[in-house]
């Protein structure tokens, strides 16, 4: 008994690890979204997973295009000060809050605790506040986010400025869903559910 829970404390540990730095990451994520001032340098955060794991709703060509060259094309500009700093900083800091809130994907996958209140209590039921979400996500013209506030709301962002009650972003650029799915905006937006990290949203929820 005593060596089995010996042989089975380094992944204890390990694991405990994992979340204090995934917890410390959206600290720190959420922290530079709240900002007022704009900070020196940014950092585009790393993938909790690996590049295919969110295969088949989103491919390991998608993440290589979105997340390694244009992703990380917004941190690099915005460091160099190439640009126009307000749209770097909101490109880079919502595509951090975008590719850290995913994880492989989960039939059924469904939001739980406080993330699951704050739905209900402002929408009935989430199967409702799916039917708001796809509406309000096909309504962006042209290229921008649909988001869950902090407060519970489905709001859009308008190509990407940063918003600072951003809970659970969408891109909605043509980007993120054209390689996947072509023109087909609602199974993307569909099939968004089913990597959506709830554990990762309710630690954001806690956090702000
Ligand atoms: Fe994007």
């Amino acid at each position: 008994m005593v060596l089995v829970f010996f042989n089975i404390l380094p992944i204890i540990v390990v694991n405990i690890n994992t979340c204090v730095d995934i917890a410390n990451q959206i600290r720190k994520e959420l922290t530079l979204i709240e900002a007022v001032d704009r900070p020196e340098r940014l950092e585009t955060a790393p993938l909790p997973y690996e590049k295919d794991a969110l295969e088949p709703v989103m491919s390991q060509e998608t993440i290589e295009y979105h997340y390694d060259s244009l992703a990380k094309a917004y941190t690099k500009r915005y460091n160099a000060g190439e640009g126009d700093p307000e749209f770097n900083r909101g490109g880079s800091l919502l595509h951090n809050l975008f590719f850290t809130q995913l994880r492989p994907p989960k039939r059924n996958n469904r939001p739980t605790g406080s993330v699951l209140k704050l739905i209900h209590d402002k929408h009935g039921s989430f199967d409702e506040f799916k039917d708001k979400w796809i509406e309000t996500a096909m309504s962006i013209q042209g290229s921008g986010w649909v988001y869950l506030s902090k407060s519970g709301d489905i709001k859009t962002i308008k190509n990407q400025a940063v918003k600072k009650d951003v809970l659970l972003p969408l891109d909605m650029w043509e980007h993120s869903f054209a390689l996947d799915y072509r023109a087909d905006k609602k199974k993307y937006i569909n099939n968004f559910w089913r990597i959506v990290d709830w554990d990762t949203i309710n630690i954001r929820l806690t956090d702000y």
